[in-house]
């Protein structure tokens, strides 16, 4: 069992005395993750693929969190790439599918973030593929009974948010991978997890995917780090788009005099004499090129232990508005908590819309909260919170094609995640109050 105030405890940004909320954009981390860089740069910095002690031990570290992160997935270390975000995981695989033909279909969710958008049309313009979009349910979900009618003989390849970063709804992906891949076994299904994965067990075994990404920044982990997921089998299907240095095992200039037989297109014809052949290192390490982010990869280890600890604890919370201590059986079942909180109080505000929340009692959201008031520019809204020492987030999220699809010009959003309190909660809806009260908006 642990309380709110140790959690807290464990990330120095809260020593400022500031209500974040935007856990959405990017969390904040915990002091282990830090001292975890640190360490880096004070003891292990090295280059890898050397044979002196330094760059051993470097490696033996960077396979344990490889192997660590495909735990977390509950996959094959192998199947993990290390990119340097999700946006750059989206653009290895809209890059890399390069079997995709003219005329090829794509299915894209209409609540992608552009992360997860415009790697996909760039690839749709450049390979003339034809983009049809999967809308809305009436709860702000994709819309799992449209699915079927989208579907084609030419359809290829379907790319969808788990939890999208306006909505905060999680989506059906297990039913909509199970529509996929009963019309055809052959469609690919590409996952964005940017904001799921702070929140949700992500299990790559059940969720019938082949791809899935997300950041490490928004799991507790630093800037720098990203993950791709790839399914042993789809590595057959993915090319490179970048080549650098630590990708090969040998590359050399061959003279075709010598009779040499190719075994693989692994080569490049320099004139009528030779060739230069190369030799890739294995699945995932060939997707890898260049130097990584080597004191990113180490904090992600070290966040992902954070967080496996922490979501196999009870938590404590003790509300001094009501003088009760109430016990949640998890981070996650606190976060739908806060968040059900938050919204039964915005809902009771006068001109203050909630963009996805539904008539359907049952339905929730996870973490995410984002409306708009009647009257009030949402990036004024954020400014004069932000002088309360009040962090929200105001704009288009990132999200132009969904809030142009919801008739919204823009959105205030409100993130949270288990180091947030019911205090916090209760300060910024009375600072907002305020705010009404002083605008004239009662
Ligand atoms: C749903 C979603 N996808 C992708 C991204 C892009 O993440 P990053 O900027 O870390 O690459 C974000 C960032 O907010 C997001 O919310």
């Amino acid at each position: 069992m642990i309380n709110i105030q140790q959690i807290r405890n464990n990330f120095p940004f809260f020593k400022k005395g500031i209500a974040y909320f935007d856990n959405a954009g990017t969390t904040q981390k915990p002091i282990s993750v830090i001292k975890e860089i640190n360490n880096y740069y004070e003891n292990l910095n090295c280059n890898t693929h050397s044979q002196n002690f330094l760059s051993l031990d470097l490696n033996i570290k960077i396979e344990t969190t490889r192997k660590n992160v495909a735990n977390f997935l509950k996959a094959k270390k192998e199947e993990i790439i290390f990119t340097k975000s999700t946006t750059e995981s989206v653009n290895l695989l809209a890059n890399g599918l390069t079997f995709l033909k003219p005329k090829d279909e794509i299915i894209i969710g209409i609540s992608e973030h552009n992360s997860n958008l415009l790697p996909w049309l760039n690839l749709a313009k450049k390979k003339d593929l034809i983009v049809k979009f999967l809308l809305l349910d009436k709860e702000f979900k994709l819309d799992v009974k449209n699915l079927q009618s989208l579907l084609t003989i030419n359809t290829k390849l379907l790319v969808i948010n788990h939890i999208s970063n306006i909505l905060g709804k999680v989506n059906p992906i297990e039913e909509i991978t199970n529509i996929c891949k009963n019309f055809s076994s052959s469609i690919l299904i590409a996952l964005d997890c940017a904001q799921s994965v702070a929140h949700l067990s992500l299990d790559t075994k059940k969720i019938g995917v082949d791809f899935l990404y997300f950041s490490g920044h928004k799991m507790y982990s630093s800037l720098g780090i990203g993950v791709l997921w790839v399914k042993k089998e789809n590595f057959s299907l993915l090319q490179n788009y970048q080549w650098g240095g630590n990708m090969i095992n040998s590359l050399k200039e061959v003279n075709i005099k010598n009779k040499y037989k190719n075994k693989s297109d692994n080569y490049f014809k320099i004139d009528q004499e030779k060739i230069i052949t190369v030799d890739y290192l294995d699945n995932p390490y060939n997707f890898e090129a260049g130097t990584n982010n080597f004191e990113a990869i180490l904090a992600l280890n070290t966040a992902i232990n954070y967080f496996k600890k922490l979501q196999n604890n009870k938590i404590k919370v003790y509300s001094k508005k009501d003088n009760k201590t109430k016990i949640f059986n998890s981070i996650l079942e606190y976060e739908l908590f806060l968040t059900e909180y938050l919204v039964t109080n915005l809902a009771k505000i006068k001109n203050l819309v909630i963009v996805s929340k539904s008539n359907n009692k049952d339905d929730f959201l996870l973490s995410i909260v984002s409306f708009y008031i009647k009257n009030i520019n949402s990036f004024d809204l954020e400014q004069l919170l932000s002088s309360y020492n009040i962090a929200i987030r105001s704009g288009k999220m990132c999200a132009n094609l969904l809030l142009q699809h919801l008739k919204i010009d823009s959105v205030c959003r409100i993130s949270l995640s288990f180091y947030n309190t019911l205090e916090e909660i209760d300060l910024f809806l009375a600072k907002l109050q305020l705010i009404l009260f002083k605008t004239n908006n009662k």
